[in-house]
């Protein structure tokens, strides 16, 4: 079985980068990396964006023992970041953004993949039944069913978030993310609501109808707006303990770039890269409509 691993989780709802803060975190990334990141528009992608690369440089650097200036990252065909060195045997990492947070977990002997989502309701305009039925090719006949038998509104919501997490987390972990059916993809959970407390280890999962019981999905809430999942192979399901060892263990941007060297990419024009990022507006649409948006 996979040993539990690393999970942090960053709250950057309440980071607020000042320019020498960007500029450090930006002489901590590859220059490829920073071009994508000034290409977003709104200020809070481009933080979240940011905060999974640094963490990723931090578990690297933390697991390996190397300096981040040695640390390539490069991505998979379908955008999976992967490392690129000689040493990266049977360790994994994967990173998340939504809402508040970006967390990110990595373990070695199991490929790994993890979701978080806020539970956010669609704007005025939108019923939850309309949105449930928008999304529902998603999910199959008997996710729609447990999802239907929530009372009220803001219980369907944070169980369609929930089941969405354990898919993403799932189709992240083997890397292909969203080009496969996810209506096959189909997760029963006998614990009917998660809690901030514990770590939930007992969800069922299956694929076109067929038992998966050599995964395991550590689901959990962050706080009462965020649902999280991590999705791990392992030939047993985990254990009491391993699962409070789950449970994701919160940093900042101090612990983060704390032991960050900087990339051996030269870094120009940082006052370029800072007011571009400082001109953009922070906040973002509503998190429900933005999201369903690219399913209509
Ligand atoms: C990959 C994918 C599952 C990411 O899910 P998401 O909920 O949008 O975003 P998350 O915050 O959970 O994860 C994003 C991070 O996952 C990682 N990632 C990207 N592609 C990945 C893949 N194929 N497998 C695993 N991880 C991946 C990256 O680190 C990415 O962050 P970064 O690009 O800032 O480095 C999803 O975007 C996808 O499949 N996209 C392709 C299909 C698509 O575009 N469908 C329509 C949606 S609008």
């Amino acid at each position: 079985m996979s040993e539990p691993g690393v999970r942090f989780a960053w709250k950057i709802s309440t980071f607020f980068p000042t320019k020498d803060q960007w500029i450090r975190a930006l002489r901590c990334i590859q220059s490829e990396e920073r071009e994508r990141i000034a290409k977003f528009h709104y200020q809070v992608d481009a933080i979240s964006s940011m905060a999974g690369r640094l963490l990723m440089r931090k578990i690297i650097r933390d697991h390996f023992g190397v300096s981040n200036s040695e640390i390539k990252l490069s991505r998979t065909e379908k955008g999976k970041p992967v490392l690129d060195m000689p040493k990266n045997n049977r360790f994994s990492f994967n990173v998340s953004h939504h809402g508040d947070y970006v967390i990110a977990a990595a373990q070695v002997g199991s490929p790994i993949g993890v979701d978080i989502m806020t539970i956010d309701s669609p704007s005025a305009e939108r019923t939850v039944k309309g949105y449930i039925n928008l999304m529902s090719k998603q999910f199959s006949k008997d996710e729609l069913d447990a999802l239907n038998s929530y009372e009220g509104d803001s219980q369907k919501m944070e169980h369609f978030y929930r089941l969405w997490c354990l898919k993403e987390s799932y189709v992240k972990a083997v890397g292909v993310g969203i080009t496969i059916p996810l209506h096959e993809i189909e997760f029963s959970t006998p614990v009917k609501r998660l809690s901030t407390k514990r770590v939930v280890g007992d969800t069922k999962f299956f694929i076109k109808g067929s038992l998966k019981d050599q995964w395991t999905f550590e689901e959990s809430k962050l706080d009462i707006n965020h649902v999280a999942c991590v999705a791990t192979v392992g030939n047993e399901r985990v254990s009491n303990k391993s699962l409070h060892q789950a449970k994701f263990s919160e940093v900042n941007f101090d612990d983060v770039v704390e032991e960050l060297e900087n990339c051996n990419d030269e870094l120009n024009d940082e006052e370029i890269y800072w007011e571009k990022f400082s001109g953009n507006p922070r906040l973002n649409v509503n998190k429900a409509d933005r999201f369903c948006g690219c399913f209509e």
